[in-house]
């Protein structure tokens, strides 16, 4: 599969697609040195030849500035300067804590990523948004840092855990609803191949997803307007994930309940197409994804409306129009609130 190139302001970032993962080659490819980002599982899994790691333990809690320090320290040590390379291999927590430490040091050194989890792949390590939780909010530090390269092995998906690969498929949906519909027809059509991983369908399925994501992440780095639609499902998302404390919904599952909710908000406001709408639901409940809240609606608007007073505005949505077209509504909290309890 050939490599994609995108621009990102003053930033290029180029995406290649190996049949397998070889962190090892990765780091023989940066000359001026390199720190490789690992969590206990993808080191496990793909670090055994990589030199010069650094371990983070699996899991959100990973995303502080103490991971942070860990690779800054790891560079320092190792007497790396600003041509160094800081290569994360894993998930959404890796990537976001390599991209943040190579973001910031001596005022940014090279990134790359070789994401390992479907979320990772088709969101998390394109893009530039890096994130740290900080004082108990997610992602409230950050950076704008898009990788020099991305590294994407669709065969690394063969050991993701059933939970977390449902979670990279409820972006995936998104990324068909915002911006693809032949990906869609593609979920429709080969649900049985994309959920036994099959390499060639799932390499097609990722490659979509990063020309939809690179695309409108080319016009607006810094999420001063059409980038906004990469959030569709998100507000309800955050909502559901703060009210059951980030422990029984992961992400990706919460975005799903969120598109369900984002439909039904943009039917009620005359923005979606009925059959369209239709088309999505039935998506979301063949792929099984749990699509009932079980928190009280009254809770979830709480938070929506806390969220809204954070960002000093209204609750705003992203709904769907048609296949591969979405639009940011600002929503009276009486309409959410009637969706919610829907
Ligand atoms: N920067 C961005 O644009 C962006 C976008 C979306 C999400 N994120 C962030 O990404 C994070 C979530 O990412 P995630 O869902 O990838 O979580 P994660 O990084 O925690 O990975 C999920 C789990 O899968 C394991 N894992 C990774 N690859 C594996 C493999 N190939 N086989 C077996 N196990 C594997 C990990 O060890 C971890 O236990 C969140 O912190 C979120 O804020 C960032």
């Amino acid at each position: 599969m050939d490599p994609m190139v995108f621009t990102f302001g003053e930033f290029e970032t180029e995406v290649s697609f190996p049949d397998s993962l070889d962190s090892a080659a990765l780091a023989a490819s940066c000359p001026a040195g390199s720190v490789a980002v690992f969590d206990t599982t993808t080191h496990a899994l793909f670090g055994a030849k990589a030199a010069n790691a650094v371990v983070l333990p699996a899991g959100e809690a990973s995303k502080g500035l103490e991971s942070v320090q860990a690779v800054l320290r790891r560079l320092v040590e190792s007497g790396l300067g600003r041509d160094a390379t800081v290569i994360g291999v894993g998930g959404g927590v890796v990537s976001d804590m390599a991209a943040f430490a190579a973001s910031v040091y001596m005022r940014g050194c090279s990134l790359v990523l070789a994401p390992t989890t479907l979320l990772a792949m088709v969101d998390a390590s394109l893009g530039g948004k890096t994130g740290i939780d900080f004082a108990g909010y997610k992602n409230l530090v950050g950076t704008f840092y898009p990788a020099s390269r991305v590294v994407v092995a669709a065969s690394t998906l063969a050991s993701l855990p059933g939970r977390e690969y449902l979670a990279g498929l409820a972006e995936v949906v998104k990324t068909a609803a915002i911006g693809d519909a032949e990906l869609l027809g593609i979920l429709d059509g080969r649900r049985s191949d994309v959920m036994r991983r099959d390499p060639a369908v799932m390499a097609d399925v990722v490659r979509r997803c990063i020309a939809v994501k690179g695309a409108i992440v080319a016009s607006d780095l810094r999420e001063r307007g059409r980038r906004a639609v990469l959030n569709l499902g998100h507000t309800f998302a955050h909502a559901l994930e703060s009210c059951t404390g980030f422990s029984t919904w992961n992400h990706g599952e919460a975005v799903a309940w969120g598109i369900k909710k984002a439909v039904e908000a943009g039917l009620a406001l005359g923005q979606t197409d009925p059959g369209f709408a239709k088309r999505i639901l039935s998506i979301l409940e063949a792929y099984g994804f749990r699509l009932a809240a079980g928190v009280p609606s009254a809770d979830l608007l709480r938070a929506m409306v806390m969220d809204k007073k954070r960002r000093n505005g209204a609750i705003r949505l992203v709904v769907p129009k048609i296949a591969g077209e979405a639009v940011v509504v600002h929503a009276e909290e009486s309409l959410v609130s009637r969706v919610l309890s829907g």
